[in-house]
């Protein structure tokens, strides 16, 4: 019988969580809120960003989190302001944003802006307020979603280039940052606060509709991308990826 011991164990052991500083811009709520509980169980100091100061307030207050700050990530300066004083960062996060909706012949072109200015530019924003603060030896993950690879007629295409931009400009970084390594969560349909924040009382309707055409009959959780986003920044080899968590959603 062979012995499979014989080659030694193999260190694939993830880099821990514990004491490294998890910053994470739009952690305040849905996916970048289950993140930062997810971190902070784990063992890590958590900063969350939010643009809702109150949100932000109550969110670490009620998870017991390291910090908080209000900043609008398409104003660089509430960007800088909002990382300033924040010493050395390990893990950061990127995944504020909110579902830009308009048709490119009708909507008003300032607003489809901010599909990127949330996206791309707050990213670029945030890394260059960092520089060398960010640990050579911790991540980037970005936020992008199956829109990147499934588009719709419903005026989702500013918002599906800046979603696969994000998967872009990662591989791009991964390269140029290394050896911190930067990936990205694409998520399918999340079941978060972003759903009724773009469609009020349509909510309820788009959701049911929704769960008949999935594959699992169901919206994922937050809980079930932020597991994703902790993979990221724990798997010392995943750099330059796309993580898709949507229960198939793009199978169908
Ligand atoms: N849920 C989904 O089905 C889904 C699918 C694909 C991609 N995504 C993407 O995943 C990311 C997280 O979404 P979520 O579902 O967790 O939504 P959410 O619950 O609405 O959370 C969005 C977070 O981003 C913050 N944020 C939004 N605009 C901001 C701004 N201008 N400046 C600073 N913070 C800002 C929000 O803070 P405030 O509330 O204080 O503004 C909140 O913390 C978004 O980028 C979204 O586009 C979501």
């Amino acid at each position: 019988m062979s012995d499979i011991s014989s080659t030694g164990p193999i260190d694939v052991q993830p880099h821990t969580l514990r004491n490294r500083t998890v910053v994470i811009v739009g952690g305040t709520s849905g996916i970048g809120l289950s993140t930062a509980i997810q971190a902070k169980a784990a063992g890590a100091k958590v900063f969350v960003i939010g643009s809702n100061p109150e949100r932000a307030r109550q969110a670490a207050h009620t998870h017991e989190l390291d910090g908080w700050r209000a900043a609008d990530v398409t104003q660089p300066e509430h960007i800088q302001a909002a990382l300033a004083d924040i010493p050395k960062v390990d893990h950061l996060v990127l995944l504020a944003g909110t579902f830009v909706a308009g048709k490119i012949l009708e909507a008003d072109v300032a607003y489809l802006h901010r599909a990127f200015d949330e996206r791309i530019w707050a990213s670029v924003h945030a890394l260059r307020a960092l520089g060398d603060r960010l640990s050579k030896d911790g991540s980037v993950t970005f936020i992008s979603g199956s829109l990147a690879d499934r588009p719709n007629a419903y005026g989702t295409a500013v918002l599906a280039a800046a979603s696969a931009a994000m998967e872009a400009f990662a591989r791009g970084l991964a390269l140029e940052l290394a050896p911190v390594r930067v990936n990205t969560l694409s998520p399918g349909p999340i079941d978060t606060p972003i759903l009724a924040k773009a469609m009020g009382e349509a909510r309820d309707g788009f959701v049911a509709a929704l769960e008949q055409t999935l594959p699992l009959h169901r919206l994922g959780t937050a809980d079930e991308a932020a597991a994703a986003v902790l993979f990221l920044m724990t798997n010392g080899f995943m750099n330059g990826a796309t993580i898709n968590v949507d229960g198939g959603a793009r199978l169908v």
